[in-house]
This record gives structure tokens, C-alpha cells and sequence, in this order.
């Protein structure tokens, strides 16, 4: 199997040229209302034209109150469909699948951006780890996020996209409820797998409701991320996690890895790495990306030889946009950071994203 071969989605029946995604990246480079900059637009579009099969956004916000960080996309409001509607047709027009990756911070998103102590499954008084506190979030606060993320896919399918991918890792708001040590509500979305999962089905069965069955659902998750333990039970999670998604008739799972080599941290499923026991478990039906320090062509290789049906790429696509179109052609040559600032900005990249990336150690020179 090569990764310049195509992949079809056997639920949406989509198809995408390749098996390269453009991992999400936040990239700082919205307006401060949240709307769609040419910045933004022309760093997607240029990835998109380097053969990206799959063009995915940075986490884009579903409500202002659950806003990450200053300059993220938003998809809260009908007054950015215009920016959103532009953005979908040049990336289709450059061959890629367009998926906008729905977000919520929850206890994570700054007050001063939200203007208000942040929510969460649990309350706290501000600490090192909830760095602004959290008020526990009640009933109607639960219905109307899961409203707010459907809305957000709708507005996304209407402006033209593809799909949508649920932001279910890296500890914001969804993860906030799968994790059993952060998720304190004894409520219908508390306590066990199916109360804790809820909120992903109910937002899944609404999306699948409002926008039919050939516009893509995708989830991201992190393995082991939350709490890892060494008896496997989050692991075990993770797997019935998937299996879950599974029968939610998902278009695609995503895992984020950060190295695409790491071990689990239990050993109760054999010595493979975590990437070969989630491909075990992985659905005919349901494709998995993975994702995670890509960096190589025989990375590449390695991943989908593992099982996984598409790889996505983070870092290396900043600096390396047509990696995709040239991905096996021995004159092409991957270019490793240190990079310099004006390299980094002739492949697209904006003022705002290169003052963003400057906070990677050894990014630049
Ligand atoms: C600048 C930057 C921004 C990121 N923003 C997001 C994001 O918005 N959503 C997300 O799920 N992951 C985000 N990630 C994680 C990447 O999607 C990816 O999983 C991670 O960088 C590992 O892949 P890599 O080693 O190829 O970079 C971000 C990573 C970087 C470097």
C-alpha cells in the first residue's frame, strides 16, 4: 500500500486522491472577531495545492465562551459563513477534502477572553493546572454546548465543506468529559463510559440528523494522554472508545500520538506500540489517521504498513507544503528545521503564525 494511493470513505462515499491529511494546526492568524483572514485562507489553500488529500482546519470555536486562544477561527455565527464559504470552494477547487475541526475549551479557555470563569465537569478554585478555575457546568449548560456543536457543523456543511472533526483530545472540553479523573458530574453525563461518552453521541446523532449521511464526522482522540496507567485500563477505554464511534457510524477516527512510535504505558496488550494495537481494533469501515512526529518518507511508510489508512502531518507540513504531491519523487528533498523566518513565510506562512511558532525551541534558526 502506498500513500499516494486513494482512499474512499465507505459512509460518506467521499474520496480522497491520497492518504496525506494536513494535521490541525492553530495558527493564530483569524481576526480578532474570529473570522477567516487571507492568511489563514492562503496557508490552507497552499497545502491543499502541495496534494493534502485532506485539508483540515485549526480547532475553530463552537461558542465565544469556549474560545482557546486570541485569533482562533470561529464557526459560532452565521456573519463568517462569507470567509468560511470562500475558504471550502478553494480547497475543493485544489483537489482536498475540506474538514473544519470543531472545538471547545472548557476549563481551558482563558477569562479574559471569555469574560467569565471558564466551565467544565467540575469546579475549582484556580491552580497550577486550572489555571483560571472552573464552575461545574449544569444540565442546560450540557444541552446547549451539544447544541452549539451541531450548529457549528451545520453552518460548516452550508458553507461548503466536507466534514467536520470533533476535537475530542488534548484535554479540552469533550476530553474534559471522557476523563474519569476531571469528569466529577453525577449526572446522566458522569460516572460510567456510557454517561461519560454522551456528549459525543448526542453530538454525533445530531450532526448525522441535520447534515445526512454524506457529509464526513471525524474524531480525534488521545490514547493514554489522560491519566495513563499501567493496570491498562485507559487503554482498554480508549478501545472500547473507538469501538463506540464505531457503532455511531463515524466517517473516521484520528488519533493524535504526538510519535507515532510511542509504547502504551501498560503492557496488558502485548509489546506492540500503541499504533499497532489501535489498528487491531480498527473498523473496515471507519478509517483511522494517525498522527504524530511524521517527518520522513519512511515514516510515512511505517505508518500505513502498520495499518493506519492515512497519516496526517503537523510540523513537517509548515516548512514542506508539497511533500503530498512530491511524496516519491527521489529529486524531492524534506527540509528540517532550523528554518529560516523568510523561507518559512515564501510556503505561505503569515506574520502572525511565524510569531506563534516561535515559541518551538529550534524551529527557526
Ligand atoms: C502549531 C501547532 C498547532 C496545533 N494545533 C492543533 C489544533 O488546533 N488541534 C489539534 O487537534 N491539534 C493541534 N496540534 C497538534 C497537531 O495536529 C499534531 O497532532 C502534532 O503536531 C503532532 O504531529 P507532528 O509531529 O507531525 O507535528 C497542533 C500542533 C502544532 C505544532
Amino acid at each position: 500500500m502506498s500513500a499516494n494511493e486513494s482512499l474512499s470513505f465507505p459512509l460518506s462515499l467521499k474520496r480522497s486522491h491520497n492518504r496525506f491529511v494536513l494535521a490541525p494546526m492553530t495558527n493564530t492568524q483569524s481576526l480578532e472577531s474570529g473570522e477567516l483572514s487571507e492568511d489563514e485562507a492562503a496557508w490552507l489553500e497552499r497545502r491543499a495545492q502541495g496534494g493534502f488529500g485532506i485539508v483540515m482546519t485549526c480547532a475553530a470555536r463552537v461558542s465565544a465562551f469556549g474560545q482557546g486562544w486570541p485569533g482562533q477561527l470561529a464557526v459560532d455565527r452565521d456573519e463568517f459563513l462569507p470567509g468560511l464559504t470562500r475558504l471550502a470552494e478553494r480547497l475543493s477547487a485544489a483537489g482536498a477534502l475540506s474538514i473544519v475541526q470543531i472545538h471547545h475549551g472548557g476549563f481551558r479557555s482563558p477569562t479574559d477572553l471569555i469574560g467569565g470563569v471558564p466551565y467544565s465537569t467540575f469546579s475549582s478554585e484556580p491552580t497550577k493546572s486550572v489555571p483560571y478555575g472552573a464552575r461545574q457546568m449544569s444540565e442546560h449548560d450540557i444541552e446547549a454546548v451539544t447544541q452549539d456543536f451541531i450548529e457549528a457543523a451545520v453552518r460548516v456543511k452550508k458553507a461548503g465543506f466536507d466534514g467536520v472533526e470533533l476535537h475530542g483530545a488534548h484535554g479540552y472540553l469533550l476530553a474534559q468529559f471522557l476523563d474519569p479523573s476531571v469528569n466529577q458530574l453525577t449526572n446522566r453525563w458522569g460516572g460510567s463510559f456510557q454517561n461519560r461518552t454522551r456528549i459525543f453521541r448526542d453530538v454525533i446523532t445530531g450532526i448525522r440528523a441535520a447534515c445526512g449521511q454524506s457529509f464526513m464526522i471525524g474524531v480525534r482522540f488521545s490514547p493514554e494522554d489522560n491519566q495513563p496507567d499501567s493496570n491498562g485500563a485507559h487503554l482498554a477505554e480508549t478501545l472500547d472508545f473507538m469501538n463506540l464511534m464505531h457503532q455511531c457510524s463515524v466517517d473516521f477516527l484520528h488519533v493524535s500520538l504526538w510519535d507515532w512510535r510511542k509504547s502504551p504505558v501498560s503492557k496488558v496488550h502485548g509489546d506492540g506500540t500503541l499504533l499497532d494495537i489501535l489498528c487491531c481494533y480498527k473498523s473496515p469501515t471507519c478509517p483511522l489517521i494517525a498522527a504524530g512526529k511524521i517527518a520522513e518518507n519512511a515514516d510515512v511508510d511505517a505508518v500505513i504498513n502498520a495499518g493506519a489508512d492515512m497519516v496526517a502531518i503537523g510540523k513537517m507540513a509548515i516548512a514542506n507544503p508539497d511533500w503530498p504531491r512530491r511524496f516519491g519523487d527521489s529529486s524531492f528533498h524534506l527540509k528540517y528545521p532550523p528554518y529560516s523566518e523568510s523561507y518559512v513565510k515564501e510556503q505561505s506562512v503569515g506574520e502572525s503564525f511565524v510569531t506563534y511558532l516561535r515559541r518551538w525551541e529550534g524551529f527557526f534558526e
